[in-house]
């Protein structure tokens, strides 16, 4: 009797738990856990301190989310932090925001989005687009119509997905886009449609 070749190496398919998580606005009780999954996504060179994330959320708490564990709601799978910003200038890596920065009065403001990191065991099922989501209606009704953000870590691809493209920076932004590190790329898209 023929023995068909797939039938003889099928193997069931290997079925991944999807996990349960609850998307939140971040607050400041949040900081170590944030830092722990900054440690887990992103070179040494591209390491913040606590105080220069804890200005963005200071800067706008609203648009700041994570993704916790349902079992264990303290341990955070990811995190994005955004926050308003002049559409011509870029944010120092690893600087301190300030409220009364002079650059904060001007009235072209981005909804800019300073990092979103999704710890290894949370990839790869969708957390980074809902908590896009999430942030992106805050944005939308503090009025914000227009979004920046500097892809790093070959994540412009991904950023592409979500109707992203390359802007070419000029000026100042150009060389605070060094410092980012090779391959940093600057990108936007239209958020009102
Ligand atoms: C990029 C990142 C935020 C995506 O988070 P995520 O929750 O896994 O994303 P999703 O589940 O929505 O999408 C996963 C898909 O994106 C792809 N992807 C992940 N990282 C990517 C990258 N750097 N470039 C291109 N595609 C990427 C995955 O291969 C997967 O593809 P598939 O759906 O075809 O299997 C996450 O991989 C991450 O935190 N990376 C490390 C930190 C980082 O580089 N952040 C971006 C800084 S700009």
């Amino acid at each position: 009797m023929a023995v068909d070749a797939r039938a003889r190496y099928w193997r069931p398919p290997i079925i991944r738990a999807m996990s349960e998580f609850l998307l939140r606005p971040m607050v400041a009780a949040d900081l170590p856990e944030v830092l722990a999954v900054q440690a887990q996504c992103y070179r040494p060179e591209l390491i913040e301190s606590a105080d220069a994330l804890a200005s963005r959320l200071a800067l706008a708490p609203t648009l700041c989310w994570v993704a916790a564990h349902a079992d264990a709601p303290r341990r955070l799978a990811a995190y994005l932090l955004t926050h308003p910003w002049p559409r011509g200038t870029l944010p120092p890596l690893d600087g301190l925001l300030r409220h009364d920065d002079p650059a904060a009065g001007e009235t072209l403001l981005t909804w800019f989005i300073h990092d979103m990191a999704v710890s290894p065991a949370g990839q790869g099922q969708g957390l980074a687009k809902r908590l896009y989501a999430k942030a992106r209606q805050g944005a939308m009704q503090a009025g914000l119509r227009c979004s920046r953000l500097i892809a790093v870590q070959s994540a412009a691809h991904w950023w592409q997905g979500l109707g992203y493209a390359p802007v070419a920076p000029a000026g100042e932004a150009a060389m605070k886009l060094s410092r980012y590190g090779e391959g940093a790329v600057v990108m936007g898209r239209e958020i009102g449609e």
